[in-house]
């Protein structure tokens, strides 16, 4: 299949998942098992996405102010970012022009500049190398052309986006395609940095992203947790290009429909949260309280093994009296992070397992998983491998 043919096939199953809603149009879509545990599909998905495809880092507020840093080894780079002394964002290789060594350490704070740990070079937030320790045996080497490998990056609509390898500039309707608007909507800039937590799962990295993507087994997996304030088996599906929106309604939904009330005067963020997967490694969550920004990682260069980095940004609106009230984010992370790892991941564990042992050639999607069958085949697309179709029942 050729690339134009792929395309033409995209768009038929992206129209087709788009025009449904969980409801009665669609089909099942096959998903072999080897996508989750074949190593070279791995190296071809490293190469892809984590090396040579713009990757949304986090929200503006990350980067609070000037002369912030964040250093993030996720993807297998060593990637910087700063807000440089105008406030502007930029990303450079996080590694020394001297020897090698990583110049700024790991996580998030404040600095003048950067010095590297080993031999003492130091760069400033601009990227460029303001002095070398001892400069004379080095001759009349330049420091201009000594300054850190930027990486092209962008901010756009609250959201930080970074490449890992050099190369053309973030192009922002390949980033969006089309989800502009919302993120515009969602005032993304505005929300500041609450907490961070790092969840590891021997599973693939697609199918920790899958569990968050449908909400048909909430009532199940998550009966006695989240299951009793969600609504199980019923969601939206709205693609714009490699992403999608998806929107989650909760139990009050069923009291707006009891009250009658306009649909227009819904108080709709308290009834419902809009998740977005932001291609390729994204799972983004928004509700009044904030936004949860889930980012995915295969984990030493394993098709079993991922890593989950939670983050979430809290919404400035209701910041203050969460202040008042006390609520603790660590507690709200905590809390997350149980349902998932004794839930979710605790399940996908046994599944990836079972996928190794090849007792099960292929998984099943249903119509009502039409998230899952969007993300399967953008990331099949974005490897150049076959689209799978989707079967009408
Ligand atoms: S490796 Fe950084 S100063 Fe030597
Ligand atoms: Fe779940």
């Amino acid at each position: 299949m050729d690339k134009s043919e792929r395309l033409r096939v995209l768009g038929d199953i992206t129209n087709h998942i788009a025009n449904d809603t969980t409801a009665d149009a669609g089909g099942i879509m096959r998903v072999p098992m080897s996508d989750f545990t074949c190593p070279e599909i791995l190296g071809q998905e490293q190469d892809a996405f984590f090396r040579n495809t713009a990757l949304c880092m986090g929200l503006s507020g990350a980067l609070p102010k000037p002369k912030t840093y964040w250093s993030d080894n996720e993807t297998g780079i060593p990637i910087l970012m700063v807000r440089d002394g105008e406030g502007r964002f930029r990303a450079y290789a996080n590694v020394c022009r001297h020897r090698g060594s990583q110049v700024a350490p790991e996580g998030r704070g404040s600095k003048e500049c950067f010095t590297c740990p080993y031999h003492a070079w130091t760069y400033g937030v601009d990227g460029s190398l303001l002095a070398i320790n001892k400069k004379s045996h080095f001759g009349d080497i330049s420091r201009k052309k000594l300054s850190l490998f930027e990486l092209p990056s962008a901010e756009l609509h609250g959201m930080l986006w970074v490449r890992p390898t050099q190369g053309d500039a973030v192009d922002e309707a390949e980033c969006l395609g089309g989800l502009e608007d919302d993120m515009a909507h969602w005032q993304l800039t505005d929300f500041p940095f609450a907490h961070t937590q790092v969840i590891d799962v021997r599973a693939n990295w697609k199918m920790a992203i899958d569990t968050f993507a449908e909400n048909y087994h909430v009532n199940v997996l998550h009966a006695e947790t989240v299951g009793k304030e969600m609504k199980a088996n019923l969601q939206t599906c709205d693609i714009f290009k490699n992403n999608l929106r998806f929107v989650y309604p909760n139990q009050k939904l069923d009291l707006m429909r009891l009250m009658s009330l306009n649909m227009e005067r819904w108080p709709y963020p308290q009834i419902a949260t809009t998740l977005y997967y932001i291609y390729p490694n994204v799972i983004m969550m928004v509700d009044g309280f904030g936004v949860d920004l889930l980012r995915f990682f295969p984990l030493e260069n394993s098709p079993s093994r991922s890593r989950t980095v939670h983050t979430w940004y809290v919404n400035p609106k209701v910041q203050p009296q969460l202040k008042e009230f006390g609520y603790s984010y660590e507690e709200r992370a905590s809390q997350f992070g149980e349902v998932i790892v004794n839930e979710d991941y605790e399940t996908i564990a046994k599944i990836q397992l079972n996928a190794e042992r090849g007792t099960q050639p292929e998984m099943l999607l249903g119509r009502n998983e039409a998230v899952l069958q969007h993300i399967h085949n953008v990331l099949r697309f974005g490897v150049g491998r076959d689209l799978m179709p989707v079967e009408e029942i």
